[in-house]
């Protein structure tokens, strides 16, 4: 009899390991983020603001360095990691693992205090540590006679303004940053981020005429995820902002970034084995001119398919985007070839030439722009702005379009936008996988791999003062099948 229970015992051990196994390799769903879904209920946010080309330049007056984070472990009562004096370190002040060499200069203090307040939020997990989302704001602004930003990563002499938004000297300024820090009230947590680039302007909130960003994060203990609440206002005299959460990697380089940063993905997701799953509610879109991303992705590449190094001649920052405010047209049409890519190809792997003008999918393209130090470019071509990235960049922007389906992306106009709240799960990877990137010819293809995933909006110059509303929640980065075979093998390999 004992002897039987045993065996029963352990047949039925064997049958619960099988099917543990088999439910594992189905549908894995291992995830490289962090914080999956957003769920941790010890919140981990930072906050960056960039200049027109990625950079400090100048610290706004009594802000200090542009990087902020807000980091805390619940267990009853909210731990914060991170203090206000922390917070506001700016040049000239030293702090744990600085480089003397940096205390002064702007940009380079900047990126270690980054790596400072990513060492106070780190969370050990596996397969390596992850510091935090990041909010990031940019100033679109160009002051072209500062002569602050290379063209595609050279050292370029003051031009004439005209092609850039800018009101004067100091126009390139950094934001006013206002911190609540996060509080723990009747079983909600709530925390943000807000400010205004008019220095005149204060900590008060929202007026007209007045630029202004805002992220309140917002969470019930132990249920669901964090909800990130976003607003951004343009203004006449900042008629360009951008405001995205980012997944970062957590360390060597994220997109359009040539420092190691600090980040959420603790393991890189590489096409064609990732999903991303987010939950998106926009309540304004912010103007014809609001380039909303529903998703937006980068990377670094150079243009021999070689990884970036930190060399920003030969470095290229990769992005593609899929724009889901409905008034975006598509440039790329049959007589606006330069604004689309040389080819197309298909979920079932056909390469359709953008001159096939019977197949060519051109509503789904916005605009592509191809990297301004490429060598062998198929004409016509447009190439990307040479001074918004410290390097060189390519840009493949796309719109909902049937063609994209397949992938679980928008199909139609207005999918996603205004009233059209929605959890999305896109087969980032899939499509990522079949998106034109200029390679010079005979080079090995590059690896895509992916160091930022973000989603939020660009008001691309508005004409008058804009406002945009959303809110995010649910965000996951899932490696697939394959993706999961691959971290185990290199976890193996350890
Ligand atoms: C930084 O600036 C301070 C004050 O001007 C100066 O004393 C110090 O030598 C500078 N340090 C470096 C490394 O340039
Ligand atoms: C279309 O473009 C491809 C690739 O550039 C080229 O090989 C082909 O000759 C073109 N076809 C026509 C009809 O122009």
């Amino acid at each position: 009899m004992a002897m039987e229970k045993t065996t029963l015992f352990v047949l039925l051990l064997n049958v619960l390991v099988f099917s543990a196994s088999l439910v594992s390799s189905e549908q894995s769903h291992v995830s490289a983020v962090g914080d999956p879904g957003m769920q941790r209920d010890g919140l981990r946010v930072a906050f960056e603001a960039w200049n027109f080309c990625n950079e400090v330049g100048q610290e706004a007056p009594h802000m200090g360095s542009p990087r902020a984070a807000d980091c805390f472990d619940l267990s009853g009562s909210l731990t914060h990691k991170v203090t206000e004096a922390d917070n506001r370190l700016g040049v000239g002040d030293s702090f744990p693992g600085l480089k003397p060499e940096n205390i002064n200069n702007t940009d380079l203090y900047a990126i270690e205090k980054e790596l400072y307040l990513g060492s106070l939020c780190e969370v050990a997990d596996t397969p390596r540590p992850w510091q935090f989302w990041m909010v990031m704001l940019k100033n679109g602004n160009y002051d072209t006679r500062s002569g602050l930003c290379p063209q595609d990563g050279k050292k370029v002499p003051p031009f004439s303004p005209g092609r850039f938004p800018c009101f004067g000297q100091g126009c390139m300024n950094q934001p006013i940053l206002c911190h609540q820090w996060t509080q723990l009230k009747d079983g909600t947590m709530q925390g943000g981020f807000s400010g205004t680039y008019d220095l005149d302007s204060g900590c008060g909130g929202e007026h007209d005429g007045v630029s202004y960003y805002e992220v309140v994060w917002e969470k019930k203990v132990n249920v669901g995820s964090w909800v990130f609440k976003h607003k951004l206002r343009t203004s006449k005299k900042y008629p360009w902002l951008m405001l995205y959460l980012r997944a970062d990697a957590t360390k060597g380089f994220s997109g359009g970034y040539h420092y190691d940063t600090r980040g959420m993905l603790k393991t890189l997701p590489k096409s064609p084995n990732f999903k991303v799953r987010l939950s998106l509610d926009i309540k304004k879109g912010g103007g014809a001119k609001s380039q909303f991303y529903l998703l937006d992705i980068g990377s670094c590449w150079k243009n021999n398919g070689a990884p970036c190094d930190g060399d920003v001649l030969t470095d290229v920052t990769r992005y593609s985007e899929m724009i889901i405010n409905p008034e975006t047209p598509a440039w790329c049409s049959p007589k606006g070839l330069v604004n689309c890519p040389p080819f197309h190809i298909t979920p079932d792997n056909k390469k359709i030439y953008r001159n096939d003008t019977a197949n060519f999918p051109y509503s789904a393209y916005h605009y592509y722009c191809a990297p301004g130090n490429a060598q062998h470019l198929e004409q016509p071509v447009s190439t990307c702005d040479p001074y918004s990235n410290p390097h060189a960049q390519e840009i493949v922007q796309l719109l909902p379009h049937p063609t994209w389906g397949e992938y679980g992306y928008p199909t139609k106009k207005g999918d996603g936008w205004v009233g059209d709240a929605r959890t999305w799960e896109l087969d980032v990877g899939g499509l990522s996988s079949r998106l034109y990137f200029y390679q010079d010819p005979g080079t090995p293809p590059a690896k895509r791999i992916w160091t930022s995933i973000d989603s939020g909006t660009e008001i691309f110059v508005s004409d008058k003062d804009e406002e945009a509303e959303w809110t995010l929640s649910d965000f996951d980065v899932i490696l697939t099948q394959s993706g999961t075979n691959l971290m185990n093998k290199a976890e193996r390999k350890k």
